[in-house]
């Protein structure tokens, strides 16, 4: 529920959804349900006092939530890691392919990450990660793949994952970021997976599995993301996931561009 600008980074995550065609959304959440819930609901008090102001740019933001598609939650009960939280969607998802946003994550709303993701998955059969080239020193914050170029291709074939190892173990310096369009085939390979790194279900474990699966469902695939992303859970790009999306804002992105530059050459008080 993080602000960035003036929607919570949830917000943005669910836009990017809706923008690859998906409108039925599930959240897997821990303790704060109450408060997304009712960003993403109706508030008719509030819209009926900005429709008699004749507010209506206000009254389209607060709308612009609750008429993004069906959403529906979960909680996650016990922190028992990704995977776990993946394994909560089954009964919901049923045996489809489906896109796992992680909401920390932010990919700048220009980028079709998600709808090339999708399309992959639907030419592959398989299940498809995004990659992100990162400084060695980075990979142990992620899930890292080792991976074979397909020949014409511009995705790859992984032929091994690791969550976080550290910058001697990597097998690259390819990070697993926050997306994931998956096969229901993880279903199942989730069930056998016993907890990994940090006592936790990884999801990098089971498709490191489904990696190593030919047949239906088998295969693991990767998409290498060279745009905009940001981790609202790292305070620096968080804080230049706010300046970066303010200022291609029509509303305020000029009027904050010269500020910034004023403030760069210390002439801003
Ligand atoms: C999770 C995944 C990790 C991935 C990361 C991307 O880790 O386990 O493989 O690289 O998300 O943000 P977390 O950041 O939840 O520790």
């Amino acid at each position: 529920m993080l602000p960035v600008v003036d929607k919570p980074a949830i917000q943005y995550v669910v836009e990017e959804a809706v923008r690859a065609g998906m409108t039925d959304v599930l959240m897997i959440t821990g303790r704060n349900k109450r408060s997304l819930e009712d960003h993403f609901d109706r508030v008719p008090f509030i819209e009926q006092t900005l429709e008699n102001k004749g507010d209506l740019e206000k009254l389209a933001a607060v709308r612009e939530a609750s008429e993004l598609g069906d959403i529906h939650y979960v909680r996650q009960g016990d922190p028992k890691g990704l995977g776990h939280a993946v394994l909560r969607s089954r009964q919901h998802v049923g045996d489809e392919p489906f896109a796992v946003l992680l909401g920390d994550d932010l990919i700048d709303e220009n980028e079709a990450l998600l709808s090339r993701m999708i399309e992959v998955q639907e030419q592959t059969g398989g299940s498809v990660i995004a990659l992100l080239e990162v400084e060695p020193s980075e990979i142990s914050a992620y899930g890292c793949a080792d991976v074979t170029v397909v020949e014409g291709e511009d995705f790859v074939k992984i032929n091994h994952m690791v969550e976080k190892p550290s910058p001697e173990e990597a097998p690259s310096n390819l990070a697993v970021i926050g997306r994931y369009v998956l096969h229901p085939a993880i279903f199942d390979v989730l069930e056998e997976t016993a907890p990994g790194r940090g006592g936790e279900i990884q999801l990098t474990d089971a498709l490191q599995t489904l990696a190593a699966q030919d047949g239906e469902g088998g295969g693991v695939y990767g998409v290498v993301f060279r745009g905009r992303r940001y981790d609202t859970g790292d305070k620096l790009s968080y804080l230049k996931a706010v300046v970066t999306i303010a200022s291609d804002r029509a509303d305020i992105g000029e009027d904050l561009r010269s500020w910034l530059k004023q403030f760069t050459e210390g002439s801003q008080a």
